[in-house]
């Protein structure tokens, strides 16, 4: 392999995987008291992808990872990171990475996880860069996985209409290319709203007892509302200041590919962005929202639809429990 120079970071595979099983808004509807029109009025799903029981993250993870390493011509043993952001890992411990680093059959590189809830990707491609410009790593493969129908209250229908399952990958590399790769990334978090969206059970906090179980603590707990405004105005903040920050306005954005989580969220975005909805990338209606998963998701989606373009500005933008959020601008190589 080449000596790089090491002057840009750029995507240089993308990958993705989604459980064949489908599990639309009429299935639902005969779950939990709901409609298929409520639901698609409301979030814009139509159906969401669910793993096997036997289905794992990291085996969801290992898949769009090996799809991301083969997308950037590389092998295996090019990599010197995995970084896997989830708010389901297959355990509390060992990692989900170190389960990915097994099922690839990696090298002994570093593997560890981060939880940033559904801006999780965004933070992990942040963390990767940071840790390769310091530690000369050429290689990284950063994924966004989740199995949400494993933490999903599948009586509550203000939640467990939302989600879905599935992995999203990327390697990025480091470019002895001028002007492209990943030009900005902002992360920030707001601890004083962590209680309108938790998992508040299996923690230190309140350790798993049939108590704890019974109350359903152990599955996803949020107040929509508060996620929705919330939601709105800091993807909005870190959207603007990522783009000053690179110098750009909204006509300069190719294509925004953002959180998945829902479409009335997306359109106050768009609205309050100036940019049209064309150049969004939306697949929710198919996916629902797989939380950290969604943006590489639906990055590789339009990738291979042939929406990205060398020379094309993407803007990234998330939010989530935490609360959390994250922007990027990458200009594609
Ligand atoms: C969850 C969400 C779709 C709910 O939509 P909403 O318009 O805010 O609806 P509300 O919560 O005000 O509920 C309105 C009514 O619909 C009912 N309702 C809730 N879920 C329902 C469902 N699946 N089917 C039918 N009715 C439902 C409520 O019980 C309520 O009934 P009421 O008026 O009789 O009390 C919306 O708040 C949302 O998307 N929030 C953000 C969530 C999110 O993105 N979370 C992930 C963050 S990463």
């Amino acid at each position: 392999m080449s000596e790089l120079k090491g002057n840009s970071v750029i995507i240089s595979g993308v990958g993705s995987f989604t459980p064949p099983k489908v599990l639309s808004n009429n299935d639902l509807s005969k779950i939990v008291e709901t409609t298929d029109e409520w639901i698609r009025s409301r979030t814009g799903i139509r159906e969401r992808r669910i793993a096997d029981d036997d289905m794992t993250t990291s085996d969801m993870a290992a898949q769009a990872g090996k799809e991301a390493i083969q997308n950037a011509g590389l092998e295996t043993d090019d990599i010197g990171l995995i970084i896997v952001a989830t708010v389901t890992p297959d355990m509390p411990f060992p990692n989900t990475a170190c389960f990915v680093q097994k099922k690839l059959g990696m090298g002994k590189i570093p593997a560890f996880d981060i939880e940033a809830a559904c801006s999780g990707f965004i933070y992990a491609m942040d963390v990767a860069r940071g840790l390769m410009a310091v530690n000369g790593t050429k290689h990284a493969l950063v994924i966004g996985a989740e199995k949400l129908s494993s933490i999903t209250n599948w009586e509550d229908r203000t939640t467990c209409v939302l989600f879905g399952d599935g992995a999203g990958a990327v390697v990025i590399s480091k470019s002895d290319k001028e002007d492209v790769g990943i030009l900005n990334i902002l992360t920030g978090a707001d601890g004083s709203e962590t209680d309108i969206l938790m998992v508040p059970g299996g923690g230190s906090a309140s350790p798993s007892t049939v108590e704890t179980i019974e109350r359903s603590m152990h599955k996803i707990q949020m107040q929509g509302n508060q996620v929705f405004k919330h939601a709105v105005r800091v993807m909005c903040q870190s959207a603007s200041d990522v783009l000053e920050k690179s110098g750009l306005t909204a006509d300069d954005v190719d294509i925004v590919v953002p959180h998945q989580a829902n479409n009335r969220i997306i359109e106050a975005l768009a609205q309050r962005l100036n940019v049209g909805l064309d150049r969004f990338k939306i697949n929710l209606d198919r996916y629902g929202n797989t939380s950290a998963a969604s943006i590489p998701i639906a990055l590789d989606e339009a990738y291979r639809n042939g929406r990205i373009r060398p020379g094309d500005n993407i803007l990234m933008v998330a939010f989530g429990g935490g609360l959390t959020w994250a922007s990027a601008v990458i200009r594609w190589q």
